[in-house]
């Protein structure tokens, strides 16, 4: 184990969610900055491959988050770079965000778009200093996760299944995956849940919480950090 990850070493760990979100145009370079300035030491993104680029982008169109319009996979790559994801600043790379990452911070990778995992994986085994806990990986398909799990070097990097919707058979997925985490929609959260979770060593980090209370409330049920769009508010908590 990587002591220095805060994965393993923050009490509570309070995660950017798209950076500051709550703060910032999500996704974007400064936003990540402004959570770092915050006190977080994870960061939270989404990846869209272009052309073998990863983008950091959460919509699977370009409409919501810059002055642009489509879909992100229809769009050439030199298009989406010029756009604005607002204050000025370009939809990022995964590369660049690498290259910006501090070397007391992690990085929590949702493989949001298809055909994410591989060049995912591709350039993390160039980012030899990620594939020691600093790197988590996530998604919602399962599948893809499992697939991402399954690549050369990626047993080394840390994995989470994501859950909007209650399912009980987390215990066969976190076993596919051989991850220790479960990312979760904070109203799923319950005390007996945790209990059962935490009864077989697996570790919750619940999304989108913005406010301290509620934060507090998950941790003192045992959930092991949060996603935030409000590092302003929670990153101290930590
Ligand atoms: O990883 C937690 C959270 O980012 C998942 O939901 O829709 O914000 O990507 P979403
Ligand atoms: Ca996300």
């Amino acid at each position: 184990m990587n002591l220095s990850s805060p994965f393993a070493s923050d009490p509570f760990i309070v995660i950017g969610h798209r950076g500051a979100a709550g703060l910032l145009p999500e996704n974007t370079l400064p936003s990540f900055k402004e959570a770092h300035r915050y006190g977080a030491r994870v960061f939270e993104l989404d990846v869209y491959c272009v052309e073998g680029c990863l983008l950091v982008i959460h919509d699977d169109t370009v409409d919501r988050t810059t002055n642009g319009t489509g879909a992100v996979m229809s769009l050439p790559l030199s298009t989406l770079r010029a756009l604005d994801a607002g204050g000025g600043a370009a939809i990022p790379t995964l590369e660049e965000v690498f290259d910006w990452l501090p070397d007391d911070s992690a990085l929590n990778i949702e493989l949001k778009g298809p055909g994410t995992g591989r060049p995912v994986a591709g350039l993390l085994r160039q980012q030899r200093s990620l594939l020691t806990e600093r790197c988590m990986v996530s998604s919602f398909d399962h599948r893809a996760l499992l697939r991402f799990r399954e690549m050369e070097d990626m047993d080394r990097v840390l994995v989470a299944p994501l859950y909007h919707q209650w399912r009980d058979t987390w215990t066969e997925q976190v076993k596919r995956l051989q991850t220790l985490w479960l990312n979760l929609n904070h109203l799923l959260v319950s005390q007996k849940r945790i209990n059962a979770i935490r009864s077989e060593g697996v570790q919750v980090l619940a999304y989108t919480v913005n406010t301290r209370a509620r934060a507090e409330e998950l941790q003192s049920m045992g959930v092991r950090g949060i996603f935030t769009d409000r590092p302003d508010l929670l990153a101290s908590a930590s």
